[in-house]
C-alpha cells in the first residue's frame, strides 16, 4: 500500500517537465530581458535569480515570441547575466488587502515599505482589474466634500465622480491634494505617487499629508527612479487597493499624482518594446491604457472611489495628448493657474477654466443658484478687469461691472483658503449665500459625514482640546509619525535628506 502511493509521485515526478517553469536569460537590452522559457503567460510575474547581481529581482512577461519569452523587471536590472534562471511564479501581479492598509506606504508590488511589518492580508486583488460593468454601477447622485471651498462651494463633486488636476509644475498640486486628503469626508483615502521624485515623495507625506492624513490613507509609492514597470504598475496596485476598500461598501478618495508620469512610463516601455511613437513619442497603447486605468474609479454597486488625477500641463498646453486624452474620459477638470498661485492666490484655481460636470445634479437648486450667481459675477469682473484697473471704468455705467466690483473682495476672501484652514460644507454655503443673498436651506448644507469631518480638522478649532479629549486620535498620530520616521529610513536615498 505504502509502496503503491510513493511509485504514483515517483511517475508523476518523472512525468513532469522541469523546464516548463524555469527559463534561462539569453539576452538583455536596456528595460528588455529575453530568456528561453519559461512557460508564462503575459502579465505573469516572474522570479529572476542573478547571484552576481541583487540575488533575486522580480519581472513581469511583457511579450512572448516563439520559445522566447520577454520580460521587464521591477527592479534594477544591474549584475543580470546571460543564463541566469527565470522562475514563473503562476499568477499576474496580485495586491494583499486588508484594512490594515490604513496608515501604511506601499511599493509597486504591493509591498509594505514602511518597516511597520506584515499588513495580515486576508486576500489578494488583481492588481490588473476590468472596470465595473456599466449596468451594475450607481448614478453619481450624493455629494462627497473636500473641505476646499472653491470646489465644495463651487465645482461640487459626487460620491465616484473623476476629475483631472491640470496644472504645471509649482503650482500647488500636491498640497491641495493634500488638503483634501486631510478633510474629505470620504472614509479612506488611498494615494498614489507615480513617477515623483524621492524628495517630493517626503515632502507629501511629512508636510502635505501630515500625520492625521497618513493615519486615514494608504499611499502607493513609485518614485521617479525606480524602472518604468514599477511605475506603471504603482498606478494599478493603487487602484486596486481602492477597489478593496469600495468593495468593503466604503467611499474611496483616490488621489492620483500624476497620470502624466504614468503615461511617461508607458511611453518608455512602449518604446522599449518595439511599439511605434504615435503622437509626441506616445505609443498607441497609452491612448489605449488610460481609459481601462480611469475607468476603474467611480461607483460600483457596493461603494465608491472618488478620483483626483493630476495632469502636468506646462506652459498651460491643454491639447498635449495626455492632457487631452484624459480630458475626455473624466467628468470634469479643475485647473491651477500659475498667474493666482504667482499672486499667492492659494489654491490657485482658476474657477471660471474649470468644470465639475456633475455639480448639479449633486448640489441643491439653492445651492446651485448661488454658485451660478458667484461665477457671473466673476466672469463680469474678468472681461472688465483690465478697464477697472487702468481706471478706465466709471462708476455707474453698467450696473452688473458695479456690482463684479463690489462683490470682487468678498469673492477672493470666500476663493482664499489656508493649507490649515478646512471649512466644513455648511462653512462654504454660508459664506456662499452671504456674498450672493441666495438663501440657502439647511438640508442642502447637510453633511452626511460631519462627526468624521470634525474628527480630521485639525489646527484651526483648537489643536489642543482635541488632543486632550481625544488620546485615540494622539495615539493614531504618533503611530503615523514612527511610520512616517520609519520610511524615511526604508526608502533609499531618503535617509540622506535628513528628516528625523
Ligand atoms: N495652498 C497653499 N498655500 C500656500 N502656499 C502654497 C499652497 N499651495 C502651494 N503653495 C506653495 O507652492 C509650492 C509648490 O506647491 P506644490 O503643491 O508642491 O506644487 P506641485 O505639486 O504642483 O508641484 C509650495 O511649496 C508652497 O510654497
Ligand atoms: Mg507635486
Amino acid at each position: 500500500m505504502e509502496t503503491a502511493i510513493f511509485e504514483k509521485y515517483l511517475e508523476s515526478a518523472q512525468r513532469t517537465d522541469p523546464i516548463k517553469c524555469v527559463g534561462r536569460i539569453i539576452k538583455v537590452q536596456g528595460l528588455l530581458i529575453e530568456s528561453h522559457g519559461p512557460q508564462a503567460i503575459i502579465g505573469e510575474i516572474c522570479r529572476i535569480i542573478a547571484p552576481r547581481g541583487k540575488g533575486q529581482i522580480k519581472a513581469e512577461v511583457v511579450g512572448l515570441k516563439d520559445e522566447i519569452v520577454q520580460l521587464m523587471a521591477f527592479e534594477e536590472t544591474d549584475g543580470l547575466e546571460v543564463g541566469d534562471r527565470v522562475i514563473a511564479l503562476g499568477s499576474r501581479l496580485e495586491v494583499p488587502v486588508s484594512k490594515k492598509l490604513l496608515g501604511r506606504v506601499l511599493d509597486a508590488l504591493g509591498n509594505p515599505i514602511d518597516n511597520k511589518g506584515d499588513i495580515d492580508a486576508v486576500g489578494m486583488y488583481p492588481a490588473l482589474a476590468s472596470p465595473p460593468d456599466p449596468l451594475t454601477r450607481r448614478r453619481v447622485t450624493d455629494r462627497i466634500t473636500t473641505g476646499v471651498r472653491a470646489i465644495d462651494g463651487l465645482l461640487a463633486v459626487g460620491k465616484g465622480q473623476r476629475l483631472g488636476i491640470f496644472a504645471g509644475s509649482g503650482v500647488g498640486k500636491s498640497t491641495l491634494l493634500g488638503m483634501i486628503a486631510r478633510n474629505t469626508t470620504a472614509d479612506v483615502n488611498v494615494v498614489a505617487l507615480i513617477g515623483e521624485r524621492g524628495r517630493e515623495v517626503n515632502d507629501f507625506i511629512e508636510n502635505d499629508l501630515g500625520p492625521e492624513g497618513l493615519a486615514r490613507s494608504v499611499l502607493v509609492v513609485t518614485p521617479s527612479n525606480s524602472p518604468p514597470l514599477a511605475r506603471l504598475r504603482g498606478a494599478y496596485v493603487a487602484t486596486a487597493v481602492a477597489e478593496f476598500f469600495r468593495d468593503q461598501g466604503l467611499d474611496v478618495m483616490l488621489l492620483f499624482d500624476s497620470v502624466t508620469r504614468y503615461a511617461r512610463a508607458m511611453r518608455e516601455i512602449g518604446l522599449a518594446s518595439g511599439e511605434p511613437p504615435a503622437t509626441r513619442g506616445y505609443p498607441p497603447s497609452m491612448f489605449d491604457s488610460m481609459p481601462k486605468l480611469l475607468e476603474r474609479s467611480g461607483t460600483s454597486e457596493k461603494g465608491s472611489i472618488t478620483g483626483f488625477y493630476t495632469i502636468l500641463v506646462d506652459g498651460d498646453d491643454m491639447d498635449e495628448p495626455v492632457a487631452d486624452t484624459v480630458r475626455g474620459i473624466l467628468d470634469g477638470h479643475i485647473v491651477l493657474s500659475r498667474r493666482l498661485a504667482q499672486g499667492y492666490h492659494y489654491p490657485a484655481i482658476d474657477v471660471l477654466q474649470s468644470v465639475s460636470r456633475l455639480a448639479p445634479s449633486v448640489s441643491g437648486p439653492a445651492t446651485n443658484k448661488a454658485a451660478g450667481a458667484i461665477r457671473k459675477t466673476m466672469a463680469v469682473y474678468d472681461e472688465a478687469e483690465d478697464l477697472i484697473n487702468v481706471g478706465a471704468y466709471r462708476n455707474g455705467s453698467n450696473p452688473a461691472i458695479d456690482e463684479a466690483i463690489v462683490k470682487h473682495n468678498p469673492i477672493e476672501e470666500f476663493l482664499v483658503q489656508g493649507i490649515d484652514e478646512p471649512s466644513s460644507l455648511e462653512e462654504t454655503l454660508i459664506a456662499m449665500s452671504d456674498i450672493t443673498g441666495v438663501q440657502i436651506p439647511l438640508e442642502e448644507m447637510d453633511d452626511k459625514n460631519a462627526k468624521l469631518f470634525a474628527a480630521s480638522r485639525p489646527v484651526q478649532a483648537g489643536k489642543e482640546k482635541q488632543q486632550s479629549t481625544d488620546t485615540s486620535s494622539a495615539q493614531d498620530t504618533t503611530k503615523a509619525l514612527n511610520s512616517v520616521a520609519a520610511l524615511f529610513s526604508s526608502i533609499p536615498g531618503m535617509g540622506s535628506l535628513g528628516i528625523n
